[in-house]
């Protein structure tokens, strides 16, 4: 309407007086000063259907106060927490109750967080006829392949490995996913990270049924192939690894003040006040390193169930399965010490998940700090140690490095793509 009668007034104009350009000039300004406070009342309307009148507020104050909004992001994270469970609790009477005997037999499920419906796990598990989409065959994936979301974006799953800027990385995936209005589990259950055929394909289905518009489901788990449990759909994978000797020094310390704290124990109780540079003088290297000690592998997060026994051993052919996974299922796997380029290459490749992300991140914390402080305060073992430990870590850098340099090349891609 507005431009309608502006060009209809200047047609008038012109033909008139060619004085008047000074009039046209002013009213041109007037009409993009209208437009411009109109688009920004329908994005703050937006906003506000979103986060109501009180994030309104804080988001005006956010200018001047950027030391209180990372509180009131805090508070705002914790308050998402709130909304998942009444959404769950909502929607949990629309299912008949769970019996103790199914809470126990599904017990490696996340029954109430997903909402599953038991009926739907018991029935009998009917593997799909059209299976049409063939996984990509080893010879042939075209370097383009990197860019392609790998899946369908109503699930992804997050294998979260330890010690990988897990705190970092939750706190984010809190905000963000509030943000955006979608589901984020990160599951309560620890152990095993290993499960056969049939418990996998009831993990599977629950997250396939799933009532969320959108979810990001985070578990420790090895990597599984939907394909291989003829299941005619993919979800999106994504995970962050980090420098294996960092991941290690820091693993090794938490998983003995996780002992230390609570019942959870995953250590030997005589090695539970060692430090890894003591451990290696007493005992094998390659004990303190083992999943006896407190210590998992990145090797078989990747690897996957589909071989989960060859999957245990490090060797080439371990490596090369998964590597292959990675190129195939992975949409991404970030590096945590580029943590910020994850959040970049996460925005452009998963939108809809990831949208603002780093604005979201960069408010998140203090800006020199930019990650939760117990995922940084790592003590590195000393240089002997670290020596001896090396030749034991080979397979674990060499998939590190794969994962680098694939991250690396992505993330350029995309930042040639954007300018
Ligand atoms: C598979 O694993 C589930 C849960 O871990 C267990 O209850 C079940 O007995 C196992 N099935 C077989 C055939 O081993
Ligand atoms: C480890 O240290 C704690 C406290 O310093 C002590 O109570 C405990 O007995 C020690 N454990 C071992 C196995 O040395
Ligand atoms: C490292 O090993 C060398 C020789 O084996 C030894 O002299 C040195 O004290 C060791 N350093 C540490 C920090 O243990």
């Amino acid at each position: 309407m507005l431009l309608i009668s502006y060009i209809y007034r200047f047609i008038l104009l012109i033909n008139r007086n060619f004085r008047c350009w000074r009039f046209i000039i002013l009213a041109m300004m007037i009409y993009f000063i209208i437009n411009l406070y109109i688009l920004l009342k329908q994005t703050r309307l937006n906003s506000k259907s979103i986060f109501g009148n009180k994030y309104l507020r804080q988001q005006s104050l956010q200018d001047k106060k950027k030391n209180e909004n990372i509180q009131n992001i805090r508070k705002r994270s914790s308050s998402s927490l709130c909304i998942c469970e009444n959404n769950n609790k909502k929607t949990l009477q629309s299912h008949s109750p769970i019996s103790p005997e199914a809470r126990l037999r599904y017990s490696f499920i996340d029954i109430d967080d997903l909402d599953v419906d038991i009926n739907y796990l018991d029935e009998e598990y009917r593997p799909s006829q059209q299976l049409n989409i063939l996984p990509p065959s080893p010879d042939s994936h075209p370097y383009t392949r990197i860019l392609n979301v790998k899946g369908d974006t109503s699930v992804i799953i997050y294998n979260r490995l330890p010690q990988c800027y897990e705190h970092t990385m939750g706190l984010f995936l809190q905000d963000i996913s509030y943000l955006h209005s979608y589901t984020y589990i990160s599951s309560q259950i620890y152990v095993p990270f290993s499960y056969n055929k049939s418990a996998l394909v009831s993990i599977a289905r629950s997250l396939n049924k799933h009532k969320f518009k959108q979810l990001i489901y985070e578990r420790h788990i090895y990597f599984f192939d939907y394909y291989a449990l003829q299941f005619p759909n993919h979800p999106v994978w994504i995970n962050l690894v980090r420098d294996p000797m960092y991941r290690i020094a820091a693993e090794y310390k938490h998983s003995r003040e996780i002992c230390r704290k609570t019942n959870r124990c995953f250590v030997q109780q005589d090695a539970i006040n060692e430090t890894l540079d003591e451990c290696v003088i007493k005992r094998s290297p390659k004990e303190c390193i083992s999943s006896d000690n407190g210590i998992a592998r990145m090797l078989p997060f990747f690897c996957g169930l589909k071989y989960s026994i060859e999957c245990q051993e490090e060797n080439n052919w371990a490596l090369k399965q998964a590597k292959q996974n990675i190129d195939f299922f992975y949409t991404v796997v970030g590096i945590a010490e580029e943590f910020y380029k994850f959040l970049y290459v996460l925005e452009k490749l998963l939108p809809q998940y990831f949208k603002l992300a780093r604005i979201l991140f960069m408010n998140q914390h203090d800006p020199k700090i930019l990650a939760d402080k117990r995922d940084i305060n790592v003590r590195l073992p000393n240089k002997n140690t670290t020596k001896i430990l090396m030749p034991f870590l080979k397979y674990e850098y060499d998939l590190y490095n794969y994962i680098k340099k694939r991250f690396l090349d992505q993330y350029n891609m995309l930042l040639e793509l954007d300018n």
